[in-house]
């Protein structure tokens, strides 16, 4: 793979990246800032090709990842909600993942002002699609139940215990129970039915939140899975959640499954040390039935197993792995990587690319090299709700840039 990782050379140098036909200072503006070569035949072109993964038909290559907003004070997307993904449909993103939702049950949440996606949310998230959908882009809800990170002081239903596989938190300490198998059982059927509704309301496929150390993922990890019988096998629950999300949805409705090796400010920690693991998480979730997964990492370009590949990420081991539809994320149009409230330092050196054009030079070789389908922002989006569109014009001087202290960072 003709795919070089940012090098000091690259990092650091103002001239061509190399490979990627972008110049360090104005890249493929023509010294204007305006200049479209992006959209006609530009290195990121082939980014702002349409895309369709079964009822997911996209008109670029480009999401918003999914963010934690808390503005729905009781639960309910409000006509604010609307108007944030409005704004971004409107700015030439293809494809909307929203912000974590709850899927039902007590114990589910944690924070009041987040989302649900049960019958009473509908209604909400029903004019959030509709205006979605007349900008010209696609949305999925993320489907959430945070697991043992709802903790023991969770404004929401205080005095309800975590839920959790195995009486555990994220650092092996005792909180709570084990979930019964009825629990258990009682928390697919909810992941199900707010599929059911998602489409029901409109939404073109879902995501379920497998990631960061939340309930999915716990029972992914070692560390959180102790449990003995079927549900210790660690892919089962997650792989029944999907099986049950499929009987009900049908067929043709795209499932996308984000998972992540880190958990929530637990940058090391990993739930497979090898590609070969790696197979053995994704392998039963693809027979399941998931047609697109989300790897979630904070830097799309770092080399995952670097011993097994020095340039390949984990969207790229992902891709191959699977031969399913990808979506890569991490750092994408800013500068600073992501990180959440109380995070420990990292051990590992940062390489960041010094412009975020030269990190999107990388990203069109990575693409060109078919490491990923569609690429999702975050931050960059936060800060610029017409981000993709000035991208595709090469309007890089008018990006607002995100500032974390200008702009919100709730959720994780
Ligand atoms: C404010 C904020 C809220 C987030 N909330 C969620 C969430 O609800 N679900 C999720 O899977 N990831 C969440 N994330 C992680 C993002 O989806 C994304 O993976 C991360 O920001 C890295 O992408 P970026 O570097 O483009 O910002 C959140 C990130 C931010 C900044």
């Amino acid at each position: 793979m003709s795919n070089n990782p940012p090098t000091e050379r690259s990092i650091q140098g103002k001239g061509v990246v190399p490979g990627s036909g972008i110049t360090g200072e104005k890249a493929g503006t023509g010294g204007d800032g305006k200049s479209d070569s992006y959209a006609a035949g530009g290195p990121l072109a082939a980014l702002f090709e349409p895309y369709n993964v079964k009822s997911l038909h996209l008109r670029n290559r480009f999401a918003m990842a999914p963010m934690t907003r808390e503005m729905s004070p009781t639960g309910v997307p409000t006509p604010e909600n609307a108007e944030h993904y409005r704004l971004r449909a409107e700015g030439g993103v293809g494809l909307l993942i929203t912000e974590g939702a709850y899927i039902a049950g007590t114990a589910s949440g944690h924070r009041v002002s987040v989302p649900h996606l049960t019958p009473r949310s509908a209604d909400g998230w029903r004019e959030v699609v509709q205006d979605v959908h007349a900008a010209g882009s696609a949305i999925i809800p993320q489907l959430w139940h945070v697991g043992a990170l709802r903790g023991t002081t969770s404004p929401l239903n205080p005095g309800v215990a975590p839920q959790s596989p195995s009486g555990i938190d994220l650092d092996g300490k005792p909180l709570g129970q084990p979930m019964t198998t009825g629990e258990i059982d009682a928390v697919i059927s909810s992941f199900a039915e707010a599929a059911a509704l998602a489409q029901q309301i409109g939404f073109d496929g879902v995501e379920l939140h497998g990631a960061h150390g939340y309930l999915l993922d716990e029972f992914l990890w070692e560390r959180t899975n102790k449990r003995s019988g079927a549900y210790g096998q660690r892919t089962r629950m997650p792989v029944e959640v999907v099986r049950a999300v499929r009987s009900a949805v049908g067929d043709d409705f795209a499932i996308v499954f984000r998972f992540s090796q880190w958990k929530a400010n637990r940058y090391q920690e990993r739930i497979a040390t090898t590609p070969r693991e790696l197979e053995n998480v994704l392998t039963p979730l693809v027979d399941a039935g998931v047609d697109v997964f989300h790897p979630s990492t904070r830097r799309h370009w770092l080399p995952e197993f670097p011993n097994d590949d020095p340039t390949l990420s984990l969207a790229a081991w992902t891709k191959r792995l699977t031969d399913k539809a990808v979506i890569t994320v991490g750092s994408v149009g800013v500068h600073t990587e992501f990180r959440g409230a109380g995070a420990t330092a990292e051990k590992i050196p940062v390489v960041i690319p010094e412009s975020p054009e030269e990190r999107l030079s990388y990203l069109a070789n990575q693409f060109a090299a078919g490491e990923f389908d569609i690429v999702a922002l975050g931050r960059a989006l936060i800060a610029d709700p017409m981000w993709v569109s000035k991208v595709r014009t090469g309007q890089f001087d008018s990006v607002t840039p995100f500032d974390k202290n200008h702009h919100a960072l709730s959720g994780a």
